[in-house]
């Protein structure tokens, strides 16, 4: 087995805990072994010690095209030896971003940008509240929406809190949280029957395409189709958060893929492949609601929205997209790697369901495909944790906690893909005999 050092990460780990609570800056980041990367480069990240590693959690998903790539690199570089923030008025990388997100995204007649996945999703739920003049809000047990109150409810609830009232903090406004309702992914009775229960009351329903956020639990045919048209018959709008499906399924986001479009769209992550920048579109005739249009009654503002270094590297991702086959090689290697690990499942007689889409996949320890979160409660999750800590020790980066996906980008190799494989390979072998 084997065996890596971590001496410097431990250092520097604990001389974080003197400043920051927890010695780290995002609660989920906070996870054993506590390393610290100081280097990232394409497919691999390094630690303090010096270790190298494939990267497939690639920061939760934004490193579409791999770390610090050089043309997303050398356009941020450009853009900063000219230009920075204003704050007034817009700037050509902002024009220019918001011409492609557009042309490329269908529900996108008008796009704002803001900085976080959370801004963006707060921005829309607030919009639909506007314009419905209702204040309820449908989301789904299992989807992550970011951290703003009136989603952060019924995330990765503990199994007796499935479906119950689940919220994701102390401190949250009991009026928030008791206007989100929740709802089972890919059970359109049980949301046809929460629109039924709370007439004229449903401001808006939000859903991320994939669950991804639980690893990778597929929409079932007919349930984003089920969405749209109950959002519709019931005066709801539907909001697609395709902060992690927007830009890595395809560059018109999942939305594209699955033929559905929403009234509002999130973004984040994959759009600028690194670089901090998220957005909110949609139809004109709600995006025209912002007061960023003089007359528009729904506040939207922030000191570094649109700011050239986001700006850039999205441009520069987007256009990355455009002129090269990034979608068409990352989906060809996410499905080698699938199939491998299928095979050898197979061989080793192993009974785990691996789920994906694209470049995003992972391997569940049940039998069968699960279609929401109550499934994933079969999960073998200390088994799900101890081969990732394995695959660790081998230099391959997933995180090592439960129900969480992997990614492979653009810089990713063949080699890399077949190492993965060989690894997972040894690993399961060395798991399924030590566990008889
Ligand atoms: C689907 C989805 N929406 C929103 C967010 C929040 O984004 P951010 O962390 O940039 O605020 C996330 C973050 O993981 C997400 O996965």
């Amino acid at each position: 087995m084997a065996v890596i050092q971590t001496n410097k990460s431990a250092m520097l780990y604990s001389e974080a805990n003197q400043y920051t609570p927890g010695g780290v800056h995002t609660s989920i980041r906070n996870v054993d072994p506590h390393l610290i990367f100081t280097t990232a480069d394409g497919a691999y990240i390094y630690d303090a010690d010096g270790n190298r590693y494939i990267d497939y959690q690639a920061a939760f998903g934004p490193f579409v095209l791999g770390h610090r790539h050089p043309y997303v690199t050398e356009k941020v570089i450009e853009a900063i030896q000219r230009t920075d923030l204003f704050g007034v008025g817009t700037t050509d990388l902002e024009i220019r971003l918001s011409e492609k997100i557009c042309r490329h995204v269908p529900s996108a007649d008008m796009v704002l940008f803001c900085n976080s996945g959370s801004e963006a999703t707060y921005h829309a739920i607030r919009l639909s509240r506007a314009v419905t003049g209702r204040r309820k809000l449908i989301k789904f047990q299992g989807c992550y929406h970011g951290w703003h109150d009136y989603v952060a409810r019924n995330m990765l609830s503990a199994p007796d809190m499935i479906g119950k009232r689940d919220p994701g903090s102390a401190g949250m406004m009991d009026e928030a949280v008791d206007n989100t309702l929740v709802c089972t992914f890919n059970d359109l009775d049980d949301v046809e029957q929460t629109f039924k229960a709370n007439p004229g009351e449903i401001a808006a329903l939000i859903v991320e395409p994939i669950q991804h956020n639980i690893g990778c639990v597929l929409p079932q045919p007919g349930f984003l189709q089920g969405l749209r048209e109950l959002c519709t018959q019931y005066g709801a709008l539907l909001i697609f958060d395709e902060v992690i499906t927007g830009f890595r399924h395809d560059i018109g986001g999942f939305q594209k893929v699955a033929g559905i479009t929403p009234d509002l769209t999130t973004m984040g992550k994959a759009m600028a492949n690194g670089f901090p920048i998220a957005a909110v579109a949609g139809k004109q005739s709600l995006m025209e609601r912002f007061n960023t249009k003089p007359g528009g009654d729904v506040w939207f503002a922030g000191t570094y929205n649109g700011h050239a270094v986001g700006t850039a590297a999205s441009i520069a991702t987007l256009e990355m997209m455009e002129r090269h086959n990034v979608h068409e090689y990352i989906f060809r290697l996410g499905e080698r790697m699938r199939q491998g690990i299928r095979d050898i499942h197979q061989r080793l007689g192993i009974k785990a369901y691996v789920a994906g889409f694209g470049s995003v996949w992972t391997t569940y320890f049940l039998e069968n495909e699960p279609r929401n979160y109550t499934d994933l409660m079969q999960n073998d999750a200390e088994l799900y944790v101890a081969y990732r800590r394995k695959l660790l020790e081998r230099g391959i980066f997933k995180l090592p906690m439960n129900i969480k996906r992997n990614h492979i980008s653009f810089s990713h190799t063949e080699e890399d893909i077949d190492y993965t494989l060989q690894c997972i390979e040894d690993v399961l072998k060395e798991l399924k005999e030590s566990r008889g």
